[in-house]
């Protein structure tokens, strides 16, 4: 019985990549590939010496690949989960304290976002001179420019003001 650990068929102990974290969040169920847009809309990059684990399309139980990221000794703002619902519908937030979870919950897709994405379109009026905050209605698989109809569906992490 003694060399039998960590042979379980069972689906949750083979899913542990990433070593648990203390304090901070983990951002669960991930589209596959994504994990790193995820990164740059939290805007995190390394370089201010962030504690943060990935796993990028690792298996799931509920997706067949998921992405996973884990950032010690920081709890999300309802404003960066709002964006995070843009390119990870489907994520879980759990935030976890003394290495319990102590909140989860599931992002939920705004209708619109103010102030957060800037339009692509360079004839846009909020991309002019005068100061317009943009505007972006959240579609099923995008977000479409309340002022010019530009639709983004596949770039919208590249659109996130920094
Ligand atoms: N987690 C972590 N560090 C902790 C606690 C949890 O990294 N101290 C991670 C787990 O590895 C898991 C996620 O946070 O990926 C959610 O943890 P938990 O709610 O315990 O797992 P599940 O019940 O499997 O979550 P769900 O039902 O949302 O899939
Ligand atoms: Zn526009």
């Amino acid at each position: 019985m003694s060399d039998d650990h960590d042979h379980h068929d069972g689906n949750d102990d083979h899913e542990l990549r990433v070593s648990k974290i203390r304090d901070g969040t983990v951002i669960d169920h991930v589209r596959g590939g994504q994990a790193l847009n995820v990164l740059a809309i939290l805007g995190i990059d390394g370089t201010n010496g962030e504690e943060v684990s990935v796993g990028m399309n690792v298996p799931s139980n509920r997706f067949a690949r998921k992405d996973i990221v884990k950032v010690e000794g920081r709890e999300l703002s309802q404003d960066e989960v709002d964006v995070l619902s843009l390119i990870a519908p489907d994520a879980t937030i759990n935030i976890v304290r003394d290495y319990d979870v102590v909140e989860k919950h599931r992002v939920e897709r705004p209708d619109v976002v103010e102030g957060v994405l800037s339009c692509p379109n360079a004839g846009c009026i909020t991309t002019g001179d005068e100061p317009v905050t943009s505007r972006f209605s959240v579609l099923e698989d995008g977000v479409r420019c309340s002022y010019c109809e530009t639709i983004v569906r596949d770039e919208i992490a590249s659109l996130i003001d920094t």
